[in-house]
């Protein structure tokens, strides 16, 4: 089942509901690392980060159990910090377990999580900023080791609005002693997320989603029960599928709240879009118009949801400028839809110029890389004829069934 065959051309029509936030879950079942008992984070997506995670938490020790409303967690046992290796080398959001690991173990080693194909994703700041609050670290080629003789808090200022850093900070800041105020924190629904399900674990965090967080460190944490919200990436992405393949479709538990930048997006491409608290409804235009997109940190335009704009403008009314301005080799996808029959002309490393075509044809594509996978999907569904899109481990590691959800959504897509 590592590919996905789809019979493109077909506008969709429909309802579906939106899985739970993958970036919102991966740092929370962390959290319950610093809990030191037993929580129930429910609403988190059945998708392989999600299940390397719960694989991460058992090896550290805690009991991590799959129920019907959510996963179990117990860090109650926690022995060691070891993570093994196979673990966290293929999922890069393993690294926010080093800010809450550091703050209950005295060493934590871990292997460089690595670059990958969108980028070389360094962590300089997660190290100068847990540097500052007592964590020492040795570092060779394969491994990193952290040690600590007791978390204090510090002012702590990020040259750049990362998520991860901004995250692992909140980890550490918690289990500190004293307060920790950081300034340039990223803004991301994610990380306010992550704040909430640790106040009430009973942390005491001022500014939630604003740039600058008073983390109270010192506080005794307890277990408690957590909904995840629902994932606004695998939200836009559907939204923007119904854009370019046409039609009216409705997205269950859609958080438009958290998706302003995406909805001006959709609007400016010609969808006509209703927002309610059940979620949202988008009716398309015939064909989308051209924009011009830059990607910026919350609450600008998210980067993950940058490839896709990108394979529905092939077929836009004109030519679309989309500049990438947060990781440094996100086009990959172009040289694939470039299969299909799309024109495009990249200039430098972040900017593409998108030249709509009529129509794209179906072919075989090879997905590399997360949301570059579900892009291709949409180009699929907009696509004359069939499309074969190998590489679907990539996709599954952030949608639960991709395939499933859009033939709720009337498309002819199967998984072979
Ligand atoms: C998180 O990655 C998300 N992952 C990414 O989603 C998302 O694209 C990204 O934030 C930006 O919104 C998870 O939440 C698991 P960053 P993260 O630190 O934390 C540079 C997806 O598809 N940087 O905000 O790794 C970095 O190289 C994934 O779901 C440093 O230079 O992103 C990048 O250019 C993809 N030094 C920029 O900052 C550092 O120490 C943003 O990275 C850290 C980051």
């Amino acid at each position: 089942m590592d590919s996905i065959r789809i019979q493109g051309g077909m506008a969709l029509q429909g309802k579906v509901r939106i899985q739970g936030s993958k970036n919102a879950s991966l740092p929370i079942l962390a959290a319950t690392l610093l809990v030191g008992e037993s929580s129930l984070i429910k609403n988190c997506p059945r998708i392989t980060d999600v299940y390397s995670m719960v694989s991460l938490l058992k090896s550290l020790g805690c009991s991590v159990r799959w129920q019907e409303a959510g996963i179990a967690v117990d860090s109650s046992q926690v022995r060691q910090a070891l993570m093994p290796r196979d673990a966290v080398r293929g999922m890069r959001s393993s690294l926010c377990l080093l800010g809450a690991l550091i703050g209950r173990c005295a060493e934590v080693v871990m292997e460089h999580p690595g670059g990958c194909v969108i980028g070389e994703r360094p962590i300089d700041m997660h190290l100068s900023a847990l540097g500052r609050m007592g964590v020492e670290f040795e570092e060779d080629e394969k491994y990193l080791k952290a040690f600590s003789h007791g978390l204090h808090g510090a002012d702590i200022h990020l040259p750049f609005p990362s998520v991860g850093a901004t995250e692992n900070i909140i980890l550490a800041g918690v289990m500190a002693e004293g307060d920790t105020v950081l300034y340039g924190a990223a803004r991301e629904p994610e990380v306010s997320a992550l704040c909430r399900f640790l106040q009430q674990c009973g942390g005491w965090i001022e500014g939630i989603g604003s740039e600058r967080l008073v983390i109270h460190g010192g506080r005794r944490l307890y277990g408690t029960e957590f909904t995840v919200p629902a994932d606004r990436i695998v939200a836009g992405t559907y939204l923007l599928g119904c854009i370019g393949t046409g039609g009216s479709v409705f997205l269950e538990q859609a958080p438009g709240e958290e998706m302003q930048s995406v909805l001006e997006t959709a609007v400016q491409m010609g969808g006509r879009i209703y927002g309610s608290k059940e979620g949202l409804y988008i009716q398309a235009p015939d064909r989308p118009a051209a924009v011009e997109l830059v990607t910026a940190p919350y609450p600008g335009f998210p980067t993950d949801l940058q490839s896709v704009v990108l394979a529905v403008e092939t077929r836009g009314k004109g030519a679309s400028r989309i500049e990438e301005r947060i990781f440094e080799n996100r086009f990959r996808i172009v040289e694939e839809l470039e299969k299909m029959g799309a024109m495009v002309e990249l200039s430098g490393p972040g900017s593409a110029l998108v030249h709509g075509v009529e129509t794209l044809r179906g072919t075989r594509v090879e997905a590399r890389e997360l949301r570059g996978g579900a892009a291709l999907v949409v180009a699929g569904l907009m696509a004359e004829g069939e499309t074969f899109i190998g590489g679907c481990p990539y996709i599954y590691r952030g949608y639960e069934n991709i395939g499933r959800d859009f033939r709720e959504l009337g498309a002819r897509v199967t998984s072979v």
